[in-house]
């Protein structure tokens, strides 16, 4: 029972995996090597490292602030620290923005857990056709049913954690699955730079070519950031309000940030060399592991090697997307729990029931694109929704409550943990500042630019 909240994670290391665990999901593996390979390579990753480290940790922190000031749920935390009820708005958003992610990304994490199934079984490699035919088979009218119930699947898998409560079950998972992934991806990325002409990948990942830059790398790299960190959606004021008081949120936010971008950067070793070593474009679009990467363990590797490569990563990419739907669940099971004064099970059933139906939509909405609003798919609506809607929202509210509206001496207090880790007045004073007008400003921008300028 989360009623009265006396919940908190167990250890300084189980926060910080928990919380990185949101941050690294299928948007390091899946997202960033794609944008990056559109982005023409170095010289994004240069940028999205700057947007990553210096907004980002500012607005996590902004959202640390909230949580563990507020000690509860979202809706209660936004309504303590801005001391009105209409904020509680906020808080009510990011349980429907959680929701909403939570059910596309199901469909994607479900896509993974039939491809570790396809890997295991052998039916993973294959011919270029064999390869394109599984893909379009699954998201089809034929794979439909297979689609829908890995989609559930994935949810209930998420469901069962959460329920365990939030150490033996959000800490305790995040403990083991987020180490466990960060080897596989160096296995991975070592056993990819190990193909012959791997150096080209490395070269395109780590040579900046500042030609390549367009205003738009700017703002991919921003919104790359927002989504990576899971910012906006109150993800992270939720998990904050399970930091023990003396937690120093400065030290955990670059701590959680700097695993994020290392994350992202090993999922690039491991794809851009491998892909380059067969010839493979590394702009592939969304298709890039589910096409381009079984085509790469099938002609680069040795059958044998090949078998076994494909089952660590489909099973990296199974791990990655859980401790991300953990988090996910976590805002609503929370919030749910408290306010409707009910046990985290009873919570965590409404939540799993919601996002497995809205999943199902989701994943229906393939093979039926009349499933979906203004001429796309539901999975696209929601995406997009929540992307360029729902988490600028999220994020720009909490810049400002926190910049504009909390008393700075309850910021500094947060903070410092009570004056235990001191702060030099510059940082502080920067911190201020970034979140007063620099991060309100940009996320404008990426709100503006979402909605008038692209489709
Ligand atoms: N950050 C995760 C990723 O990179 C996605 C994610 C997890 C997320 N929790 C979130 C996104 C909460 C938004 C809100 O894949």
């Amino acid at each position: 029972m989360a009623n009265n909240k006396t919940t908190f994670f167990a250890t300084q290391i189980g926060s910080i995996l928990a919380t990185a665990g949101s941050a690294v999901g299928l948007g390091n593996i899946w997202r960033f090597p794609t944008v990056t390979g559109q982005n023409g390579g170095a010289a994004f990753i240069l940028i999205y490292l700057f947007f990553n480290i210096f907004l980002g940790v500012a607005c996590m922190l902004t959202e640390f602030i909230v949580g563990r000031n507020g000690a509860s749920n979202p809706l209660r935390a936004y309504i303590k620290a801005g001391r009105h009820k209409s904020w509680g708005i906020i808080g009510i958003l990011s349980l429907l923005c959680g929701s909403l992610i939570l059910s596309f990304y199901s469909v994607v994490a479900g896509w993974c857990v039939y491809y570790l199934y396809l890997a295991i079984t052998g039916g993973v490699l294959g011919s270029f056709d064999h390869i394109q035919t599984t893909f379009t088979t699954l998201v089809s009218t034929e794979g439909i049913y297979t689609c829908c119930a890995i989609s559930v699947l994935f949810v209930v898998l998420t469901h069962l954690i959460i329920v365990q409560g939030v150490q033996k079950g959000i800490e305790r998972a995040s403990t083991c699955m987020v180490p466990l992934l960060i080897l596989l991806l160096i296995v991975l990325g070592i056993a990819s730079c190990s193909l012959p002409g791997a150096w080209k990948g490395l070269e395109f990942l780590f040579r900046p070519d500042f030609s390549k830059v367009t205003a738009h790398t700017f703002y991919d790299a921003m919104s790359m950031a927002f989504f990576s960190l899971s910012l906006g959606t109150a993800c992270l004021v939720t998990y904050a309000s399970y930091f023990r008081k003396d937690a120093n949120i400065g030290r955990y936010a670059l701590q959680i940030s700097i695993i994020d971008v290392l994350v992202a950067i090993l999922a690039g070793i491991t794809i851009f060399p491998a892909a380059f070593s067969v010839g493979v474009e590394p702009d592939a679009g969304p298709s890039l592991i589910f096409l381009t990467i079984p085509n790469v363990f099938t002609s680069a590797f040795s059958p044998t090697a090949g078998y076994y490569l494909s089952i660590l990563f489909y099973f990296l990419l199974v791990l990655a997307a859980l401790t991300s739907t953990i988090s996910m669940h976590e805002i609503g099971t929370s919030l749910l729990s408290q306010e409707l004064k009910t046990s985290r099970t009873m919570a965590g059933n409404i939540i799993t029931v919601f996002c497995s139906i809205m999943g199902i939509l989701c994943a229906l909405s393939f093979s039926h694109p009349d499933i979906g609003l203004f001429g796309s798919t539901l999975f696209d609506n929601f995406d997009s929704f929540t992307s360029k809607v729902l988490m600028p929202v999220g994020a720009f509210a909490t810049c400002v409550l926190v910049g504009w509206i909390m008393p700075r001496l309850t910021i500094v207090r947060q903070l410092t943990s009570n004056a235990r880790y001191p702060w030099p007045r510059f940082m502080l004073e920067l911190f201020i500042f970034l979140v007063k007008f620099v991060c309100p400003t940009l996320i404008g921008i990426i709100f503006v630019v979402n909605i008038f300028f692209t489709n």
